[in-house]
């Protein structure tokens, strides 16, 4: 089942998609969660912050999950998915580190690595909770436009759209060679997965995830075919389909 949702700011999808990630600890204080890092969560963190401040979110028995990472690029590293979620929302919440799981893209051996994340997911039951971003090609983390629907955690080639958007992260021009995610499959077998966007340029991307076909050249198509998916946007990002 797919909810699509329009809210008329940012601030208002921001608040809508904390909503989701806080009932969901309050139905599972337990959860795992997989949220991700880039620019579209940025209010939906502000707002998890302000809300564990208050007494009104708690984090203290879940396990977050790192949803993918450049290749190469560790915590220490500016722009890296890591550090962008250490500093946005995992050191203000306070995570301990036995809390959050999350990929060693300098592993030597990447594919084994993407095998360590497999079985712990599995171990820990699968994910409660996935948010995501989309990309302007419509990938999924890092699940680029042709990746199969059927892939777990894997070692992906970038797409040249998503190498040159993602110099949006990093001081100066910056090599991306390639990167690590969590797969298509992990999002399908999710439990309950959120796709958000904000800002006019999304707008194509958000009306081909929703109305589009479901194909694996367009990964966020598959929203239409996951049993519990909401899709939540602001007025601009929706403005293909209004
Ligand atoms: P963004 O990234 O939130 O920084 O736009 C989304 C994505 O590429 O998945």
């Amino acid at each position: 089942m797919l909810e699509f949702q329009v809210y008329p700011t940012y601030e208002h999808l921001s608040r809508a998609a904390a909503d989701v990630v806080v009932s969901t600890l309050q139905t599972k204080p337990d959860a795992v969660i997989c949220l991700p890092s880039g620019s579209t969560p940025v209010g939906m963190f502000r707002e998890l912050i302000l809300r564990h401040e208050q007494g009104l979110a708690d984090f203290s028995q879940c396990t977050f999950v790192g949803l993918d990472e450049w290749i190469g690029m560790g915590p220490e590293d500016e722009g890296s998915g890591h550090q962008l979620l250490d500093r946005d929302f995992l050191h203000p919440i306070g995570f301990r580190s036995e809390q959050v799981l999350f990929f060693d893209a300098r592993a030597d051996d990447l594919h084994a690595e993407c095998e360590r994340i497999n079985r712990a997911l599995e171990e820990l039951g699968g994910l409660d909770l996935i948010v995501l971003g989309i990309g302007m090609n419509g990938h999924l983390g890092l699940n680029e436009p042709g990746t199969s629907f059927d892939t777990y955690a894997h070692v992906s080639e970038l797409d040249p759209i998503t190498i040159e958007v993602g110099q949006k992260y990093f001081q100066g021009p910056t090599t991306l060679t390639g990167g690590v995610t969590l797969g298509l499959r992990h999002m399908m077998e999710a439990r309950r997965l959120v796709l958000m966007a904000s800002g006019e340029a999304k707008a194509p991307v958000i009306a081909r995830a929703v109305n589009g076909e479901v194909t694996e050249t367009f990964p966020a198509s598959l929203v239409q075919e996951h049993s519990d998916a909401w899709v939540l946007v602001d007025a601009d990002a929706a403005s293909a389909l209004l």
